[in-house]
């Protein structure tokens, strides 16, 4: 019988993505030739910001319908300091996100080992989320306007929209994940006492579903006293649920409090399965050090690992891992950015014998 092979679409995007995205695909075919029991098919796409100046489009026509014949999307960042960021985000990353309906964004925060985050005395045992991000509507649905630009009475609006298909979803999303880790607590997020329309709606949903999850521990939160909680006590929580916008500010905290931007992955999920989902690190293009080989590219190995568990490949996910804590428990192999000196080069070597050298 022939091998399955694991379909990935690789888009670098701009700034340090190509770098990171070349040692995550290098570390992926590792593990896939390690474990024996898959392959990898790649393909690599130049869509990009660097592309829409020289071609005027980020992607090409067709680019969505060629997506969705991949398992899985390998991205590495989207954003150039010669295009308005809002441009960029809405022709490529948001596009894509929102196009194949990747409606449940999965940010995992752990204190590795080895790692020291700011929070003193804190270590993986306190600190270790997840947090579910609605990734379809709210504040990023696309609707409002500007309009009399440059007129006294100009008007710039962006308003967020909450449906029930899309509040239901991505509460239910969360609570089955919250069901399976061993705490089974799960942290609704909301700002309900001043946005009192569409944030009452999802406490709403909250109450009316919850009953379906017995088993599940729920607790709710304002967002503001939300991030009192993560710095004061990060050991009360586990998973947690909140709007587009919120919990976008809620992770990037979640990324420095567990030690670094530059080791948080994502997942842009999309549970049905009818459409490839995409997993990309969170810290951005980072022009201030492109192309210096100095790129930390331990978030897009964790996000390659959550490609792998997405597919199936629970035990290879656990093998990647594996590695990665190894590299940073031994700390001998850090980047700069986790107060180290290593390359992006070094830190994929260092990973890449981990994995060889992984005997379970
Ligand atoms: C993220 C980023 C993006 C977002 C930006 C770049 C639009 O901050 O992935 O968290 O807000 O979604
Ligand atoms: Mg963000």
């Amino acid at each position: 019988m022939s091998k399955r092979a694991i379909k990935i679409a690789a888009i670098p995007g701009d700034g340090i993505g190509p770098e990171v995205i070349d040692a995550g695909m290098e570390v992926l075919m590792a593990i896939a030739g390690r474990d024996g029991g898959f392959d990898i098919k790649s393909e690599r796409f130049d869509w990009s910001s660097q592309r829409y100046l020289d071609k005027g489009d980020f992607m090409p026509e067709d680019g969505l319908a060629t997506l969705r014949g991949f398992d899985a999307i390998l991205f590495g960042s989207a954003g150039d300091p010669r295009v308005p960021d809002h441009i960029t985000l809405w022709g490529l990353r948001l596009k894509i996100c929102q196009t194949l309906d990747q409606y449940a964004n999965v940010r995992p925060s752990r204190l590795l080992p080895g790692i020291e985050g700011p929070l003193k005395g804190v270590t993986s045992k306190e600190l270790d989320w997840v947090i579910v991000r609605e990734n379809s509507e709210g504040e990023y649905a696309g609707v409002g306007g500007r309009v009399h630009q440059g007129l006294p009475e100009e008007v710039g609006m962006d308003v967020a929209v909450f449906t029930r298909s899309g509040v239901e979803r991505i509460q239910r999303f969360a609570f089955e994940l919250a069901r399976s880790r061993p705490r089974k607590l799960l942290t609704l997020v909301t700002k309900s006492n001043a946005q009192r329309h569409g944030m009452v709606f999802w406490d709403a949903v909250f109450e009316q579903i919850k009953g379906d999850y017995p088993d599940v521990t729920t607790d709710k939160m304002l967002v503001d006293a939300m991030t009192t909680r993560m710095v004061l006590k990060p050991e009360s929580i586990d998973t947690v649920v909140a709007t587009n916008l919120h919990a976008d500010v809620l992770s990037d905290l979640a990324a420095a409090l567990s030690g670094s931007l530059g080791i948080a992955p994502t997942g842009n999920l999309r549970p049905e399965r009818d459409a490839p989902s995409m997993f990309e690190p969170i810290h951005g293009s980072a022009f201030d050090i492109m192309g210096k080989g100095i790129a930390n590219p331990l978030g897009t190995f964790w996000s390659g690992a959550m490609l792998l568990e997405h597919e199936g490949e629970a035990a290879a996910a656990a093998r990647l891992m594996r590695a990665i804590e190894r590299v940073t428990g031994e700390g001998k192999y850090l980047p700069r950015d986790l107060g180290g000196k290593a390359s992006t080069r070094e830190v994929t070597d260092a990973v890449l014998e981990a994995i060889q050298q992984d005997n379970a």
